[in-house]
This record gives structure tokens, C-alpha cells and sequence, in this order.
């Protein structure tokens, strides 16, 4: 039974194509009518679906100073109520946003046919409707059976359970403030993918952790056996699988009469040793080798030499990419004992390349790529080089024709590479308050309109608006409690510096 909760009336200019006004019905059993809610009205055109845009209580008793100076001056008051009934001339109307239309097949009213732009106002006059719950999933574009269960959609409460397909198809970005909740979404989302029935599909996950922030995950007893860490002070490169460019990559002063000779030595190295050589055994071959310009061969050793200081190569990768990477298991990339972000920019450019390369010959399953501090390994300045970048892009640009989705992560969406964020087409947005970010963003997303915009900036923790593939409308959402907790959760601030020199966080 829909239940009414208004009626559609002329107010201002309006109805228009895109807003129409309602007046609130008196008497709601149990409902209380807020921002955010989604109703529905008929229209010429179909079911007219929209969401509350703004409440204003409106009484012509209190439009004119000279009542309300009469109103006040009275000793009693309620003489006057008497007098005027005042309160029966208060009455609440509603703003609706209209979101679109919706065809049902046949006149069966839970098979929706198509859900389309409108082009017609509502009429005035006809009854306004709460939207079903089954209706709102489908028209928003979630899947009730085996979605992501990330919340609860704001005002109406209805879980709010994205449509894997649809997020992890097309790539997405998680943004806000520094602590505004883009790492716990992030493990909210990674504790459905790996609880997703092993006959649904899951792809691999990958994270690039910072700071460490994720390895609690590995000490819980029911997602333990889905999780690896990797510490990168272990990472090794495999030397045989670098190709000469990414040797200037690597080792920018590296020039491009270097590199020529480079390329020649690394050639007849890879036919000696059969794929099997370091580092020194690349410069060992320089210096031996009788041919060629001195000088050249000089440099392109202590660039080389340079390198080797990183402590990064070896003659084989370390841990072996292929070998380790599986569906509905997440891969933790620990970055938080390595402070060079130079460091931390190879690891990154070589894992990125090296999975984007596997992934294009099918040697690993589908992927999620999570980069946390995305601004870090990609920025958008030129002057902010960054080695990663280049790759981050491609798979940005590219990736989602193997089915590599990556998901960025920033605090500082204005320092993204524009690239990379435009092609992140879905947003999950916490709380955003610096004007330059938002513009940003604004620019990136037709989505996001200037009332978004405001209503970003005044999001809570915990609490998000996505848009883009995922979800047909923008809709707002209430960030579910994560099912496992961290350490860090659990312990203040005062605690922490109680116990600091005893006992080590995890
Ligand atoms: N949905 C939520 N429910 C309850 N608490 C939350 C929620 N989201 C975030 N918090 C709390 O807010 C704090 C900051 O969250 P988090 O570390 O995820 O922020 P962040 O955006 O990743 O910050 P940074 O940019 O600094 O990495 C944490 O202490 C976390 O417990
Ligand atoms: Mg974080």
C-alpha cells in the first residue's frame, strides 16, 4: 500500500520540469517527513521520482508585522489563538528534486521496464507517495541479492548494497578530509568482497597500505586465511625483468646516448646468464666490455651504482607477482617502515606494471588495485614528479578493458592527476571542506552540482555520498560499523600515551 504524504501544488514558478512543490499532509502516523526522502507523484508521463530538496513551513498569520506585533503585545496570548487559529494556518511544503521517471512493464508495479529523463512537470493536485523499498533499490541501481553492504541509505534507512558489477567495472575514488573516514569505508568495502559467497565471483584485491593501517586484518581469525602482508623492506625488483626504459625511469639522469649503450650490454647479459643476473652483473659487464665510449661507460656505472644503494634489486622478483595473487584474497603491500618516497614510488610503478602486464596475458585473475595517499604516487602537478604516475594513468586510461579496476584514495583530490581521477567514475565522497578540492572535484564530475558541493562540505564522519556507475542517482549514505575491529579503534589518544613506551601499536 503506498502511503500518501502529500499533494502536489503551485508555488513560486514551480512545478517545473525539475523540482515540483508538495504540501505535507497534517496528520503522518509514524512518518516523519525529512530531507533526503524519496517520493513519488504520477505524472502526465509515468511514476515522477524525486527526493526532498527543502522543507519550509509556511503561516500568512505570521507574514504581516502588524499581527505578530498584536500577537506579542497581548498579556495573554492564547486570547488571541482563540481569536486567530493560527496554528491551523500552519502548514509544511515540500521541494522535490526530480530524479526521473520510471515505466513499469504491464502496470505490475514492482517490474520496472525502464527508469528515464523526464520531460514533463508534475501536476498539481495529485498525490504524493513514499517510495517503496524494492522500487528505490531498483531505480537507484543496487542490488538487493548480492550487493556490497556498505550502510544504510540516509533518511529512509533502507540497506544500502552496491552493485559489485557496477563499482569495480568502471574505476572509483574515495575522497575526503584527512579522518574522514576514507580508510575504515575502505575496509568496510574490503570486508564484503572477501565475505561474498565463493560462487558469486570476487576479484583479487591489491592495496598499497602507507601506513600500515591495514594489517590488523591479518590477525582476524575469519579473514586471516584470505589476507597476505607483504612488508616492501622485503620487496625485491627482478633485475631480468626490467626493460631499458625503465632503468631511466628508475634513474632519470641516465641519458639517451646511455641508454642506447645500456640496452646493447643488457642484451648480450640476458643471452650469457639466461635471465638470471643482478645488478652487479650488469655493471661487472660494463666494465669488462672492451668496446665502447669510456666516459659512457663510466656514468651509466655510477648511475647503476646509485640504484644498487636503494637496496630494491635483485636477480629475481621477490615476492614473484603471479605466485601470490588470487581471487577473493587481498594482497597487503606494508609501505609503513620505508620513509623514501622515491622508494616508494618504484615499488609502486614496478608492481603496477608488472600486474597490468599479467593481467593483459591472463596470468592473474581480475584485480582490484587499491592505492591509498593517491595524490602521493600520482600527482597532477608537472613539477611534483612522480616515476608511478605514468603507469597509475594507463591503468586509469586502459584497464578496465582487462578488468583491472583500481580504486584511489586521497585526502587531497585537487593534487590528483585530473587524468586519473576523471577516469575514476565512480565517487565515494566523505567529507570534503577546502573550496580548491571541491572545485576540483566539480570539474572531474558533472555529477557533483553546487548543492552537492554544500552538502559535501557538511558531511559527518562516517557518513558519504556516492555517485557515478555505481548507483544510478547520487545518494547518501550512512557508513556501516566495520565487523572487525582494529587496535587503533579501540585505544584514546590518552590511553595510547599511557602505555606508548610498553606497548607497541600494531
Ligand atoms: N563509518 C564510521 N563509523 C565509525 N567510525 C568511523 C567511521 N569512519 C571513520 N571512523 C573513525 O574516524 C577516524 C578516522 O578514520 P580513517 O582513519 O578511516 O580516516 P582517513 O580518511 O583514512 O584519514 P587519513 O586521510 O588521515 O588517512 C577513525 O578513528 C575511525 O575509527
Ligand atoms: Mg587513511
Amino acid at each position: 500500500m503506498a502511503i500518501k504524504v502529500g499533494t502536489v501544488f503551485n508555488y513560486l514558478q514551480l512545478p517545473n520540469v525539475s523540482k515540483f512543490p508538495f504540501v505535507i499532509n497534517k496528520r503522518q502516523d509514524n512518518i516523519f517527513i525529512q530531507k533526503g526522502l524519496f517520493v513519488y507523484t504520477k505524472s502526465n508521463e509515468g511514476f515522477l521520482i524525486g527526493v526532498i530538496e527543502e522543507i519550509a513551513i509556511l503561516n500568512e498569520y505570521f507574514t504581516d508585522a502588524l499581527t505578530i506585533k498584536a500577537y506579542n503585545n497581548n498579556n495573554n496570548p492564547n486570547i488571541l489563538k482563540g481569536l486567530f487559529p493560527s496554528d491551523d494556518f500552519e502548514f509544511a511544503i515540500a521541494i522535490v528534486k526530480c530524479l526521473g521517471l520510471i515505466k513499469f512493464r504491464s502496470n505490475k508495479l514492482d517490474e520496472i521496464e525502464k527508469v528515464q529523463r523526464m520531460t514533463y512537470p508534475a501536476s498539481p493536485g495529485k498525490g504524493v507517495y513514499i517510495v517503496e523499498e524494492n522500487i528505490l533499490f531498483k531505480f537507484l541501481g543496487f542490488d538487493t541479492e548480492f550487493g556490497l553492504n556498505i550502510g544504510q541509505i540516509k533518511v529512509t534507512n533502507s540497506p544500502a548494497k552496491i552493485n559489485m558489477n557496477r563499482l569495480l567495472n568502471k574505476h572509483f575514488a574515495v575522497l575526503s578530509i584527512s579522518g574522514g573516514g576514507k580508510s575504515y569505508l575502505t575496509s568496510v568495502l574490503i570486508e564484503e568482497l572477501l565475505s561474498r559467497n565463493e560462487d558469486y565471483g570476487t576479484p583479487a584485491i591489491i592495496l598499497f597500505d602507507v601506513h600500515g593501517e591495514y594489517t590488523y586484518l591479518k590477525n582476524i581469525p575469519e579473514l586471516k586465511n584470505n589476507i597476505k602482508i607483504q612488508d616492501i623492506s622485503y620487496f625485491q625488483i627482478g633485475i631480468p625483468k626490467l626493460s631499458v626504459y625503465a632503468f631511466k625511469k628508475y634513474q632519470e639522469q641516465i641519458s639517451h646516448v646511455q641508454v642506447r649503450e645500456l640496452s646493447k650490454y643488457i642484451k648480450k647479459l640476458k643471452k650469457e646468464k639466461k635471465n638470471k643476473y643482478s645488478l652487479n652483473d650488469l655493471i661487472e659487464q660494463i666494465e669488462t666490455e672492451s668496446d665502447g665510449n669510456r666516459s659512457t661507460k663510466q656514468a651509466l656505472i655510477g648511475w647503476l651504482s646509485e640504484l644498487g644503494r636503494l637496496r630494491l634489486f635483485g636477480t629475481q622478483e621477490n615476492p614473484i607477482l603471479n605466485k601470490i595473487i588470487n581471487k577473493q584474497q587481498v594482497t597487503i603491500f606494508n609501505f609503513k617502515n620505508e620513509i623514501s618516497i622515491r622508494k616508494k614510488q618504484i615499488i609502486v610503478d614496478y608492481i603496477c606494471n608488472r600486474l597490468f602486464n599479467l593481467r593483459r596475458i591472463n596470468k592473474i585473475p581480475p584485480f582490484l588495485l587499491i592505492v591509498e595517499e593517491a595524490h602521493q604516487f600520482c600527482p597532477e602537478a608537472a613539477h611534483a614528479k612522480a616515476i608511478s604516475k605514468h603507469i597509475i594513468e594507463m591503468i586509469a586510461r586502459e584497464g578496465r578493458k582487462f578488468m583491472a579496476c583500481l580504486c584511489l584514495i586521497s585526502q587531497r583530490p585537487k593534487k590528483l592527476s585530473t587524468t586519473a581521477l576523471s577516469q575514476c567514475n565512480s565517487k565515494l565522497v566523505l567529507n570534503i571542506k577546502n573550496p580548491y578540492d571541491l572545485k576540483h572535484l566539480m570539474d572531474s564530475s558533472e555529477a557533483i552540482t553546487k548543492e552537492y558541493a554544500s552538502m559535501i562540505s557538511s558531511l559527518g564522519v562516517g557518513e558519504m555520498i556516492i555517485m557515478g556507475n555505481a548507483v544510478n542517482y547520487p545518494v547518501f549514505v550512512d557508513i556501516r560499523k566495520r565487523n572487525f575491529k582494529s587496535k587503533r579503534d579501540e585505544i584514546s589518544l590518552a590511553q595510547f600515551c599511557l602505555n606508548w613506551q610498553n606497548e607497541e601499536l600494531k
